[in-house]
């Protein structure tokens, strides 16, 4: 397999875990390079659900190698309560799993400050998960965060630690929110460091040499791309940057090493938390929930839902460089009689091609649709592209016209066999 950064189109949750579990029977190692536990991917193994926060999603096949790189932040304990997690159920967590020395840790006054923050800013929230992604992406760039290095020498992490905890205590406090108890912390974390320090290693290192020794990776993106810091719907976006380029940065593997970009898309769209959503229909939302779907895997909140969005996708198409698109669940819109995709927005009376920048603009845009007929039949069933029934093919067909990409795969359902690769 080509080396392949695997990016959502959307705005997260497009079912890049599964697509990823697919494709990792053809890689050799799985990366992860931004973001951190507020992101959540559901894999279905022969009737095992597991969900994943941290940890990529090719751990659950044997003989895989994980990275999480060094874009990532890192909750300690949350990521050793994965780990156990995922040994309970008898998957082996062992040298199968690095993590960079240089990752920045997610710290309980991270995810406290975020929470309180999140709380004062009412009715102009962004809706986080508050795991303290935020916070620990600021001190990243403040140049004042601990990093997953710094739990290879206890003594100093203690000291650090401590000295982060004074600081952040002040700011909670004049926030309204409560201190932190620095010995329970430091506690916590201690027993945390020492499950995760046989992990901690230079990963950039181990990448150049597999890759030298030709080994294919598959970059496993977190979020969507317009939830990304630079090119999403600022400020209702997450801290890192969720299109293609952060899989190098977060990695340290160079752009001229990767061979292929593959976007994930919805056949409808999603979308958790706050901000602007031209397509977004409550209707389709009520029907999509009455089906127990579109619940988040990391909070459990119902996600708003709405039509596909063709001038967004196009857009992350450019912005990703997509070389090909894989569609998921597509058995979503199974009982439609019609359905919408939006082909382009108006926005003060004028037609646009692009989503603007400004995120008030962009929710004064009014979507225009292409109405298509449904296909008022089951896919789950379908194991090649031609079982599909031929609105179904048309629709996705459309898709991929519109957004001026490839289509190579179409999921029908949350289990391996439901992908049909085209
Ligand atoms: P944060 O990254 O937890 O601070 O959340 C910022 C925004 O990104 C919120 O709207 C979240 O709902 C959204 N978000 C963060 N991670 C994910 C994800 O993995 N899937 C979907 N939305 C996410
Ligand atoms: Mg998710």
């Amino acid at each position: 397999m080509p080396n392949t950064i695997l990016v959502g189109a959307q705005w997260g949750d497009e079912g890049k875990g599964k697509i990823i579990d697919f494709l990792t029977d053809e890689a050799q190692i799985v990366v992860r390079s931004q973001g951190g536990n507020n992101a959540g991917h559901t894999i279905v193994i022969g009737g095992d659900k597991y969900v994943l926060h941290l940890i990529p999603s090719g751990i659950l096949r044997k003989s895989k190698i994980c990275v999480i790189g060094n874009g990532v932040v890192l909750d300690p304990v949350s990521l050793v309560g994965e780990i156990e997690g995922l040994r309970k159920r008898g998957v082996k967590v062992e040298k199968n799993l690095l993590i960079s020395d240089a990752a920045h840790l997610v710290m309980p006054y991270h995810c406290a400050l975020d929470g309180q923050r999140e709380s004062l800013k009412g009715s102009k929230k962004i809706g986080t998960t508050k795991r303290g992604i935020g916070p620990a992406y600021a001190d990243k760039a403040s140049r004042v965060g601990l990093r997953t290095g710094d739990l290879l020498r206890p003594d100093l992490f203690k000291k650090k630690l401590s000295r982060r905890i004074k600081e952040n205590n002040v700011i909670l406090k004049s926030l309204g929110a409560k201190p932190l108890n620095a010995k329970k912390v430091l506690e916590e974390q201690l027993v945390a460091a020492a499950v995760l320090r046989p992990f901690i290693a230079n990963t950039a290192v181990f990448l150049h040499r597999a890759l030298a020794s030709k080994k294919s990776m598959l970059f496993e993106g977190a979020q969507g791309t317009f939830l990304d810091i630079d090119h999403g719907t600022y400020p209702f976006v997450t801290s890192s940057n969720t299109t293609a380029g952060g899989a190098c940065t977060g990695s340290g593997v160079p752009p001229h090493r990767i061979d292929s970009v593959l976007g994930v898309m919805k056949a409808y769209t999603t979308r958790v938390g706050e901000g602007p959503f031209v397509t977004e229909e409550d209707s389709l939302g009520d029907m999509l929930h009455g089906m127990g779907r579109e619940f988040g895997a990391t909070t459990g909140r119902a996600r708003r839902c709405g039509w596909f969005d063709a001038v967004s996708t196009r857009y992350a198409a450019l912005l990703n460089g997509i070389d090909e698109i894989a569609i998921t669940n597509l058995d979503g819109l199974d009982n439609l009689e019609v359905i919408q995709v939006c082909v382009a927005y108006k926005l003060d009376g004028k037609t646009i091609e692009f989503p603007p920048t400004d995120s008030d603009d962009l929710a004064r845009c009014k979507p225009v649709y292409l109405e298509m007929p449904g296909w008022m039949k089951s896919t789950e069933k379908a194991r090649k592209f031609t079982d599909l029934p031929p609105n179904a093919r048309a629709y996705v067909k459309k898709i991929a016209e519109l957004t001026e990409t490839k289509l190579t795969i179409v999921s029908i359902g949350p289990a391996r066999a439901q992908t049909i690769r085209l």
